[in-house]
């Protein structure tokens, strides 16, 4: 069966899921966590390269102040419970987005474990905290904008992959396979650049009901699909 290289998941309906069942959302979050570890097993167990959770977003900062506070909350204490093992599984760790925007106790914890991490060769996960895809490709722009201002770079020599250098995920390969949970259809300004040619998979199932059987169901629908980067059937050598 084909699998991905990179899988990125956008992890939606832990409020809904709380709220079936009279629980305040923060409830949500917190069973949220059960499945991030989830898919990191079935990624580890699989040898998948790399996955990219979508954890808080940009637009995430206009929710209610408790809700924002108990998520930074939950992101410090899964760091704290989770490290060691996630280190010692061989994972490298790293956070994507605006680290400034987060508490200084938050952006060190996460500047220690990124060092701790760093050199392991297992699965490459990256948690998109304080993230959008707009505002990634801005800061493409603005390296190849100073690049080019200082004369080391000619407009011209500005290709896809010298932008994409500038980018978050710059060094990994694009996601093979995006997953939505929680029954909306939409990007929401995740990855814009890098799910150029991504597999958009979507489920109704609520972030914290995601399990392993889900996952399956996510590779199941990846292995299924044709892939041609804009080229026919032929070209791309697969049945139409
Ligand atoms: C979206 O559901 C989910 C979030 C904004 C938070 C995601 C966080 C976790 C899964 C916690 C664990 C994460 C890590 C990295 C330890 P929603 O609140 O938008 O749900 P709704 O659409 O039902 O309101």
């Amino acid at each position: 069966m084909a699998l991905p290289r990179h899988v990125a998941i956008i992890m939606d309906g832990n409020g809904r899921w709380a709220q079936q069942r009279g629980l305040p959302r923060p409830a949500g979050h917190k069973a949220g966590v059960a499945p991030v570890r989830l898919c990191i097993e079935q990624c580890g167990r699989r040898r998948i390269e790399a996955l990219t959770l979508f954890a808080f977003s940009s637009e995430n900062w206009a929710r209610p102040t408790e809700e924002v506070s108990s998520l930074m909350g939950l992101f410090l204490d899964a760091l704290d419970r989770e490290v060691d093992d996630l280190h010692a599984n061989g994972v490298r760790l790293r956070f994507i987005g605006e680290r400034q925007a987060l508490s200084v106790r938050l952006q060190s914890r996460i500047a220690a474990v990124e060092q701790r991490t760093g050199q392991n060769t297992g699965l490459q996960l990256q948690i998109a905290v304080s993230y959008g895809g707009r505002w990634d490709i801005l800061g493409a722009v603005r390296t190849v904008a100073a690049r080019c201002a200082s004369g080391e770079l000619r407009p011209a020599d500005i290709t896809d992959e010298v932008f994409a250098a500038g980018l978050s995920l710059a060094g990994l390969p694009d996601p093979d396979l995006f997953i939505r949970t929680g029954g909306e259809r939409r990007i929401s300004n995740f990855l814009l650049w890098n799910l150029a040619y991504t597999e958009l998979y979507f489920t109704d199932q609520l972030w914290p009901d995601f399990d392993a059987a889900g996952f399956d169901a996510a590779l199941q629908y990846f292995a299924e699909r044709n892939r041609r980067f804009g080229l026919t059937g032929e070209q791309a050598g697969t049945s139409a």
